[in-house]
């Protein structure tokens, strides 16, 4: 159920992420060229049905998305995917969830939920970069899944093995997409080397 999204384009963009000298405008920037791929490759898990069409020449049929689709950015670091999710997918619904670790024991605390109707056929995709102890995430998935979500899609860009087997034990049924997954997680629950603070590097609050 773990994916590790193999291009060359994620490996030099995930080499840009990392390094602690590339300023905010460049993180966004990378960050929305990253999410790209990732969002690409997990949106392969959506089934399409033969739809018929009429080009300028001739009746044949094509293709349209089976499913619904949702995008559930975590606040704040999950909103660096949603501007390209939109754009992949300008139809998806948008849901919200807040949610921000303890600093001295990185326990989840929700702040703010606002997720629309969930369909049986909806595809859940939640938009969260970095899995580190998996606390945020299985809180999200929890969430959504008491909306209604029967599929849900994890797109992240690294992970700690740690967070990977959190995820697994509580919800074997979710689907991870990743650029990598990292060594280990800090005594302080950084994800190591990962690439710091994803939301500081993304809104300048360093
Ligand atoms: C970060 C990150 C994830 C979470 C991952 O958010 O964006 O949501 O930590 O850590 P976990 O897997 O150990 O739960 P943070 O709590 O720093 O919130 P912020 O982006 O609003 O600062
Ligand atoms: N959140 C981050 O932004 N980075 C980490 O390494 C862990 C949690």
């Amino acid at each position: 159920m773990l994916h590790i999204v193999e291009h060359p384009c994620v490996k030099h963009e995930l080499a840009v992420l990392r390094n602690r000298d590339t300023d905010m405008r460049m993180f966004r920037d990378a960050m929305n060229r990253i999410s790209f791929f990732l969002l690409a490759e997990a949106l392969k898990t959506l089934s399409v049905k033969i739809a018929p069409i009429q080009t300028p020449l001739a009746s044949t049929h094509g293709y349209q998305l089976a499913d619904g689709v949702m995008f559930v950015p975590v606040l704040r670091a999950g909103l660096g995917f949603l501007s390209t999710a939109q754009i992949l997918v300008p139809d998806a619904t948008v849901g919200f969830i807040g949610i921000k670790r303890n600093e001295e024991t990185a326990e989840p605390m929700t702040y703010y939920k606002n997720i629309p109707p969930v369909q049986d056929d909806t595809t859940v995709f939640i938009l969260d970069p970095m899995l580190a102890t998996g606390g945020s995430l299985c809180e999200a998935i929890s969430i959504v899944k008491k909306a209604g979500a029967k599929k849900c899609v994890l797109v992240t860009l690294l992970a700690a093995p740690e967070g990977v087997t959190f995820i697994e034990r509580a919800h074997p049924d979710a689907i991870i997409y990743t650029a990598a997954c990292d060594e280990k997680l800090t005594s302080s629950y950084y994800i190591y080397p990962g690439l710091g603070d994803a939301g500081d590097r993304t809104f300048g609050t360093l």
